[in-house]
């Protein structure tokens, strides 16, 4: 979606360097105080791919000579700017589809349930913690627009944040291309999506109803400020934990569980899960998670009591 960018003067000039074993362990270092990801060994050739470019950009002889520069006192922009090339941005609207039948058909209708009867507001607010390029947060947006209308007297907000800012700028674009339109059920597309005409040919565009659902906010996951802050009856942290080490992915789920509603809930990717978290939580199905206190003050389910006390020995 991003356009190239333009070649530079150095582009032609300069040959991206090897890195060394030394280089790669600095990078190693670096990248995971400053975002909780670990690169194994085998993501040598990877991440020298990914940041060779800006190498060339920047006219450096040497990983050694980047590594100096992002140090250094005009580093931080530069460590942003790295960050934004070595993550993994590859996301889909309505990914992981049991999740967003369990969303339209258990907790819509529970929601919707506890309005009526006085228990809890007719608002919803949702976290898209690891937003990419935008499609996460607008399917659930057009999910919640669907069937909790803010003419019915919901309110809804959409809180979509992510690490790095490349992605996040895309994703308040809220353009796509066309080929996307295939990942959209044909009665949200039809009810949320605008087709280009003329020189927006071959994109699709969020409309303004679904837009004004969906608020963007820098945020690092990894950040122990965590400025982000609940009560949220929804958080999504999908596709993201896989990176972390078992610490930061902990540390990670312990704050984004503090930050649940009462009875709120947590979906992470289907090669995720909460092991580890020294937080109360059930499992409702795999990669859907709840609070462990139900709402009414029913006693928890079994599974519930099972997983904790299976978690109190694991330690992670
Ligand atoms: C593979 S995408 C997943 C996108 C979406 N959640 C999904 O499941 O389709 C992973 C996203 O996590 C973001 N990310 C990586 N480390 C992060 C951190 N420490 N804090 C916040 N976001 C982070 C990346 O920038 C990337 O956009």
């Amino acid at each position: 979606m991003e356009p190239a960018a333009p070649a530079t003067s150095h582009t032609a000039a300069v040959a991206t360097p090897s890195i060394t074993d030394r280089e790669f362990a600095l990078f190693q270092a670096l990248i995971y105080r400053e975002s909780g990801i670990r690169l194994s060994e085998a993501k040598k050739i990877l991440l020298a791919r990914r940041l060779g470019g800006r190498l060339r950009e920047l006219g450096l002889g040497s990983f050694g000579a980047y590594y100096r520069r992002l140090k250094g006192r005009e580093g931080r922009q530069e460590r942003t700017r790295m960050l934004d090339r070595i993550t993994t941005n590859e996301t889909h609207f309505f990914r992981e589809p049991r999740q967003f039948e369990f969303l339209e058909h258990r907790l819509v209708p529970e929601w919707k349930r506890a309005a009526a009867s006085g228990e809890r507001a007719r608002r919803i607010r949702v976290w898209s913690s690891a937003c990419s390029t935008g499609e996460e947060p607008f399917s659930v947006a057009m999910v919640l627009l669907r069937y909790l209308p803010p003419g019915s007297g919901w309110s809804l907000e959409v809180l979509a944040t992510d690490l790095s800012t490349r992605v996040l700028e895309s994703a308040r674009r809220a353009i796509w291309p066309i080929e996307k339109v295939r990942e959209i059920p044909e009665v949200y597309l039809r009810s949320f999506m605008l087709r280009g005409k003329r020189s927006q040919l071959g994109w699709i565009k969020a409309g303004p109803r679904l837009r004004s659902v969906v608020s963007f906010r820098h945020q690092n996951l990894h950040d122990p400020l965590h400025a982000v802050a609940g009560p949220f009856d929804l958080v999504l942290c999908r596709n993201v934990l896989i990176y972390f080490d078992s610490r930061s992915k902990i540390a990670v789920l312990d704050h984004l569980i503090d930050q649940l509603a009462p009875a709120g809930h947590l979906f992470v990717g289907h090669a995720e899960n909460v092991a580890g978290t020294t937080r109360e939580l059930c499992t409702v199905i795999p990669t859907v998670y709840r609070v462990g206190q139900l709402q009414g003050g029913r006693t928890l389910p079994e599974s519930c009591e099972h997983r904790r006390s299976a978690q109190k020995g694991s330690g992670g």
